[in-house]
């Protein structure tokens, strides 16, 4: 076989074999096939499609070009939740503890943020002391243990991603349904939970712009879920707006802290609660709608919180910042930016809020930079909420000695307004099940 020969088959529209495809990917990771063939084969795939078979073949090539963690020192129900990325998006930082107080097992495999969205492994680390770099024994062990781990993921799980995506992002070609699917699934199906939910953001902060592209996607990754018979769930969920009002690093382990303390933002409570009860759906048996009373009252009473204090313990966390975030990092100067009139808020536009944290410090613009763990955006108005003029509409945080931005422009122009009140829609927009 030839990587010229199936780069043409695939320009032309062909279906490609099972060999085929393992060929070129065991040959890409082994270093046969080089970066432009593989940049070539993958804008063919962008162009061409592939058949739900072939995006099988690919995940399952992807999967074995890794070492797969097989979680056998976790006695507990072991689940999983991928998000696609959002603006504010600390949902893991909630939802895990959540699942360990029903006695869940949550061991996750996270990455940084790059670009408007955040990472989980970088709010974790605003929390003095606390590990990231478990080994995957490590982190069988703290989940076995506590319900709850967090790691930053390995390169030796998936290699065959992390050298595709970095492709990916430099040659216009992340944007294929088949790619996507076959990146996520490989990622998560090379670690054997028990169950895995995806949060599929929609909206202008989000991969996906249109609910059909989304519920698109979310159909063909469960249909790869259940071709390697893995439990698999969608919940799609709005990202017009930030999800919650803190966009940052050590500003979003606060929420999440008052999330877990039973009075975190509505739309946060909303999202974590309905991906929850699908896991808890899985393990029990029930239907979502029987347990989402009992689980949105468990996070409303705080009964989470001991789950998410032990977990953050067990990983080297310093307890005392969890239990006072005022011990959290936080940013030298606070900028306030002011309503300019009164009306409705009607729009508060997650990527640029998002782009907007990043410029303050919170993100990087490349991976080695540093990021500044107390920046970002504290939104105190949201879409619904009646501003008089002068009222404060966000609080910027950051430790930039000189302003690049007019700050209050970048934000006055993510905003939209109205006269009229407004109920904001829901935030979880619906589930696609197996
Ligand atoms: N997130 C991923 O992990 N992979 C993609 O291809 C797109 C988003």
């Amino acid at each position: 076989m030839r990587a010229v020969d199936l780069i043409a088959r695939k320009r032309d529209g062909e279906e490609m074999s099972t060999e085929e495809i393992r060929f070129l990917v065991d040959g890409f990771v082994r270093g046969d096939v080089p970066d432009y063939q593989m940049s070539a084969f993958l804008m063919a795939v962008c162009c061409r499609g592939m058949t739900q078979r072939e995006t099988a073949d690919l995940t399952r090539a992807m999967i074995e070009s890794g070492e797969r963690v097989t979680l056998t020192r976790i006695h507990r129900f072991k689940a999983d939740k991928h998000s696609t990325g959002g603006v504010g998006d600390k949902t893991t930082l909630v939802l895990a503890p959540l699942l360990a107080s029903f006695g869940l097992a949550v061991p996750k495999l996270s990455g940084r943020g790059l670009g408007h969205t955040g990472g989980t492994l970088d709010k974790l680390e605003s929390i003095p002391g606390f590990r990231t770099d478990l080994s995957i024994r490590e982190l069988e062990e703290v989940a076995d243990e506590v319900g709850v781990a967090v790691a930053a993921s390995s390169e030796s799980v998936d290699p065959a991603d992390h050298e595709m995506y970095a492709l990916r992002d430099v040659t216009a070609t992340v944007d294929s349904l088949p790619l996507i699917v076959a990146s996520i699934m490989s990622k998560k199906l090379a670690i054997e939970n028990d169950a895995l939910v995806l949060d599929v953001k929609v909206g202008d902060g989000a991969f996906f712009c249109s609910e059909r592209d989304a519920h698109e996607f979310a159909k063909t990754a469960l249909a790869i879920g259940s071709e390697f018979g893995r439990p698999t769930s969608a919940v799609l969920t709005a990202m017009e707006q930030p999800l919650g009002c803190a966009v940052g690093n050590a500003l979003e382990v606060r929420e999440a802290i008052a999330a877990l303390q039973g009075h975190g933002p509505e739309d946060l409570a909303e999202v974590c609660v309905a991906l929850a009860t699908q896991l808890l759906s899985a393990r029990d048996h029930r239907a979502p709608d029987e347990l989402r009373d009992e689980v949105r009252e468990r996070l409303a009473s705080g009964g989470a919180w001991p789950c998410f204090v032990r977990w953050i313990e067990r990983q080297g966390g310093d307890v005392r910042a969890v239990e006072d975030p005022s011990r959290l990092p936080a940013a030298g100067r606070r900028i306030e930016v002011r309503a300019p009139r009164s009306g409705v808020i009607c729009g508060v536009r997650a990527r640029a809020i998002g782009h907007l944290a990043q410029v303050l410090g919170a993100g990087r613009a490349r991976k080695e930079d540093e990021i500044d763990l107390g920046a970002g955006v504290e939104l105190r108005a949201k879409v619904g909420s009646e501003v008089r003029e002068g009222d404060v509409l966000a609080v910027l945080h950051t430790n930039l000695r000189s302003d690049p931005y007019d700050w209050e422009s970048a934000v006055l122009g993510a905003l939209s307004w109205r006269e009229e009140p407004l109920t904001p829609g829901p935030t979880v927009l619906g589930t696609v099940t197996q």
